[in-house]
């Protein structure tokens, strides 16, 4: 049997080779896994949260290992969008994957002129915006779990964007759909999710926080089910196509996602335990595919059926 088809719409016109996309804040500014794994062999590269200025995040310890999991408060540590633009988007537009650009403010005003940088500079293939960031305590609260908040934000970025546009969701909320709507609303070309859950750890001996922001967020396969679940339930709530994440490892996790109905996946804290983790999975998707006897992967995405028993 011939190579299946990999390629995937995953709105506002782009078409991505294939649905692995590396996760931001996983896979730096996407230079950085050059010469490691093929940057070719991937859908797409979202690369670090940008800001306005640079941002230094939060002092260490700020990453902890856990059981089946990451715990992370890097606090969004980025050099900020015209250095970004200067000097890390040539170099990446040479290697002709498209490349996302996460990106976050303080105000609905300052994502704006983000996103507005951002879609005045050439070779970008979408934005996502990271309203669900678990560590940002200037937020006063993550911005997806609070509808109007959101709305805000999409609005006031939409209104200034004119590139494909991504609202990642958090999944610290007790109905992720109704975010997904207002995202939708508010004209996303597509919703990602899930950003990391809110998690805590702490030192017996000291007594404290292990990390300095004291909470952190949790990602890994240990949150697999939970953002399958979520990611099924968005596909079925919303027009726009979804981008799944959460705790992907291997090619049948990235096929779970797709049979519940995302568009494409996002691979993140697995690429520190393997940097060639998503030309694997991309390629393991293939092979999947072909396995069972499917020539397209638009024949398999969505297609979940009933429980056992219905
Ligand atoms: C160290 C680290 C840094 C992250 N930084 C960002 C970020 O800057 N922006 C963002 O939207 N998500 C960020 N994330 C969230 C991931 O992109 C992803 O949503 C989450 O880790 C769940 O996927 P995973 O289980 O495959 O890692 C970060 C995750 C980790 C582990």
């Amino acid at each position: 049997m011939a190579e299946p088809d990999l390629a995937v719409d995953v709105g506002g016109g782009l078409t991505l080779r294939n649905p692995v996309i590396a996760a931001s804040g996983t896979f730096g500014y996407g230079l950085e896994f050059a010469g490691v794994t093929d940057l070719t062999a991937i859908g797409a590269i979202v690369v670090k949260g940008l800001s306005l200025e640079p941002h230094r995040g939060h002092p260490a310890p700020r990453i902890l290992e856990t059981a089946g999991g990451l715990l992370n408060a890097i606090g969004l540590q980025n050099v900020g969008v015209r250095a970004f633009v200067e000097e890390k988007l040539p170099l990446l537009r040479e290697i002709g994957t498209p490349i996302v650009a996460n990106c976050w403010g303080h105000v609905p005003e300052e994502f704006a002129e983000v996103g507005a940088r951002l879609a005045d500079a050439d070779g970008l293939a979408a934005v996502e915006l990271n309203v669900s960031c678990p560590n940002k305590r200037e937020w006063g609260r993550i911005i997806a779990t609070d509808p109007d908040l959101t709305r805000q934000v999409v609005r006031a970025v939409r209104a200034r964007c004119r590139l494909p546009l991504w609202v990642k969701l958090s999944p610290n909320v007790t109905d992720i759909t109704s975010i997904a709507r207002v995202a939708e609303e508010e004209g996303a070309d597509a919703v990602s999710l899930v950003n990391t859950f809110v998690g805590l750890a702490v030192d017996l001996e000291t007594r404290r926080p292990v990390l300095t922001n004291g909470t952190g967020g949790l990602s890994g396969p240990a949150i697999k089910p939970i953002a399958l679940r979520m990611v099924h339930d968005t596909a079925r709530a919303v027009k726009i196509p979804v981008i799944g994440m959460g705790g992907i490892g291997d090619a049948d996790d990235a096929l779970e996602f797709l049979l519940v109905g995302a568009r494409a996946v996002q691979v993140g804290t697995a690429s520190f335990v393997d940097p060639r983790a998503t030309e694997r999975i991309a390629a393991g998707i293939a092979a999947g595919l072909r396995r069972r006897g499917y020539a397209d992967v638009n024949q398999w995405i969505g297609t979940l059926r009933a429980p056992p028993g219905r």
